[in-house]
């Protein structure tokens, strides 16, 4: 269906620092006031016309109501016009903001400049205010940003040109008509939040608003988290039965009986599905109480799910000129680059990709105090798509790990060593090696780079790939260990969920996972084999710790730091450790 700018409407967010004159301003804007939607919850909807166009305007009290009309409502691409005082622009303030609702979709705004009335229009007023905020706002990179003189109080540059002989740009209803138009996105995968889940008899009917693609009795649709496949038994709207549900619409979705389904999941599309997680990294602007640091408690509400999550990381803090900083801390108005850890997987998407399903809203005491863009690019999905065939009877052997023991004198054990590429895990791992073969041990190491050279030659540095290498050294580890053996692996196993994995394979072997600790930039000075010099330069793509992320582990049974101290150290400390955990008990 082609776009028409004079039938489909166009979200408009109002937004700026309190007082500045927006509600006023979106008075200005009706030509006949009084046709305001819905005023819930310090949030006003009201319909707009200008000569060219038709608006949805959003006006929202506090930047937290506006987060949630925008992430909760799925609104994809708004406008942005924001108000700011002649007398005091904010610029700062008002850069931090565009530069969210930039990671949140909005590619063009308009910043109107108000009050004019109470400068007397003075030109040099207006240009000192517009000056700051083209400072504040150029490095952001939005589609457009245009800057209109206006007064609410008197409607002047409003809709009629009027206050100043010296502007001659345009009216700020001029200025939004002339906005280049964006199509409605329509298609892609099915993204449906289950907001509530009715009973009908043996049937279930999952009710929410389509955030993507198309709902349609028939059509099959994959259940998460659960990973539960169901068919869509037929539909009905806020208007009655209906074939099929899209984009904004709200649905009634009643599935085939013996559908399981519950208030929080996600309805998708089987072929096309939200990547299972429950990490991932995410640009947050914080609008909460106090700052957030490494270990923070966060309540995340992705579609219709409320999970606990955790601040594993910072990254860094997005600064007025656009660029980045380390941080140690989260600030009130900051935006910053995080890596989140939740409770449970989610299913999520990239806001990249899918906007309205790739963001999330935090929340304090039930209220908004903050949103994410979600970057799960990185880490693998954790869907398991091969459920173990029921057919596989395991035979048992009969020589037990206390025999095989007796015989060696040390139990099979998996020596875990995790850490970023030139940290020492290869070089500790062989040394480990000659010094308990040296005991008269039984000990063998899988290094990363050995492995994938044979058993693991079909896989790259993907995090699906990477999820593979490392659950199919984890088993291969384990069965090493249920040799008899001392299993040493040397591999980056930069994921905390796959290490979890791998300890699981081990079952009841002791399984001693042994953190290889130096700072990135140390490493990167080592760069042993110039592949961190060749990641910089973008000739090396996902490298651990330039752009593929490490996940420290926050348990390890040892963590050795080989920036502190030299190889023979930290090879006696990890021997006399090991040695310490794996030996038979004497007698
Ligand atoms: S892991 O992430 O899947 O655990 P693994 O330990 O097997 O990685 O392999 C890491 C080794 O592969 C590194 O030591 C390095 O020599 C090499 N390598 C090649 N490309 C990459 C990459 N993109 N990221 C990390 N290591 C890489």
């Amino acid at each position: 269906m082609a776009h028409d700018p004079l039938t489909a409407s166009t979200t408009l967010c109002l937004a700026g620092p309190a007082g500045h004159g927006k509600s006023l301003l979106v008075r200005r804007l009706h030509e006949e006031p009084g046709d305001a939607l819905s005023g819930k919850l310090g949030t006003t909807t009201s319909r707009l016309h200008t000569p060219r166009r038709r608006w949805l305007a959003i006006d929202a009290r506090h930047e937290s109501e506006l987060l949630r009309e925008i992430v909760g409502g799925g609104i994809e691409a708004p406008v942005a016009l924001v108000v700011v005082d002649v007398r005091g622009a904010a610029a700062a303030q008002v850069g931090g903001l565009l530069a969210f609702l930039r990671l949140l979709g909005v590619r063009d705004t308009v910043v109107a400049v108000n009050r004019m009335d109470l400068v007397d229009w003075r030109e040099d007023a207006y240009t000192l205010a517009s000056a700051a905020l083209v400072a504040a706002i150029a490095p952001l990179g939005l589609r457009s940003c245009v800057i209109v003189p206006v007064s609410a109080g008197t409607g002047a540059n409003v809709r009629v040109r009027a206050g100043a002989s010296w502007w001659t740009g345009p009216t700020l209803v001029d200025a939004l008509d002339a906005l280049p138009a964006s199509a409605p996105r329509v298609g892609g995968p099915l993204r449906l939040p289950v907001d509530d889940v009715l009973a009908d008899g043996e049937r279930r009917i999952a009710v929410g608003r389509v955030l993507s693609g198309t709902v349609a009795a028939g059509h099959d649709v994959l259940i998460l988290p659960g990973n539960r496949l169901a068919q869509v038994a037929g539909l009905a709207g806020s208007e009655g039965p209906r074939a099929s549900a899209t984009i904004g619409e709200q649905a009634s979705v009643a599935l085939a009986p013996g559908a399981v389904v519950e208030r929080g999941d996600l309805l998708c599309s089987p072929d096309a599905p939200p990547k299972l997680t429950s990490v991932f990294d995410a640009d947050v602007r914080w609008l909460g109480r106090g700052e957030l640091s490494t270990g923070s408690a966060l309540t995340v509400l992705i579609g219709a799910r409320e999970v606990h999550a955790r601040v594993a990381s910072i990254h860094h803090v997005l600064d007025a000129s656009g660029g980045h900083r380390p941080a140690s801390a989260v600030r009130d108005g900051d935006v910053a680059r995080l890596t989140v850890r939740c409770d449970a997987p989610v299913a999520v998407d990239d806001a990249k990709t899918l906007a309205a399903a790739g963001r999330f809203l935090l929340v304090e005491d039930g209220e908004v105090a903050g949103a994410g863009a979600i970057d799960a690019s990185g880490y693998p999905d954790q869907r398991r798509t091969r459920p173990a065939s029921g057919e596989v009877v395991p035979v048992l052997h009969q020589i037990s790990a206390l025999q095989r023991g007796a015989r060696t004198g040390h139990k099979g054990a998996v020596i875990w060593l995790t850490g970023l590429s030139g940290a020492g895990k290869s070089t500790l791992a062989i040394a480990l090696e000659r010094r308990l073969f040296d005991l008269g041990w039984n000990v063998y190491t899988l290094d990363g780079d050995n492995v994938r050279t044979g058993l693991n030659a079909d896989l790259g540095f993907k995090p699906e790939d990477r999820q593979e290498n490392l659950r199919r050294v984890g088993e291969v580890a384990a069965l090493f260990a249920d040799a008899g053996l001392i299993c040493v692996t040397a591999f980056i196993s930069p994921y905390r969920d796959e290490r979890t994995r791998a300890r699981a394979a081990a079952g009841s072997r002791p399984f001693i996972e042994v953190w290889v600790r130096s700072p990135l930039e140390e490493c990167e000075r080592r760069d042993p084999k110039g592949l961190y010099k060749r990641a910089r330069s973008g000739a090396l793509k996902d490298f651990t710790g330039i752009d593929s992320p490490y996940e420290p582990p926050d348990a390890a049974d040892l963590v050795i730091d080989t920036q502190q101290e030299g190889i023979e150290a930290c090879t006696r400390k990890l021997l006399d450790f090991v040695v310490e955990r794996c030996r038979n008990a004497p007698g």
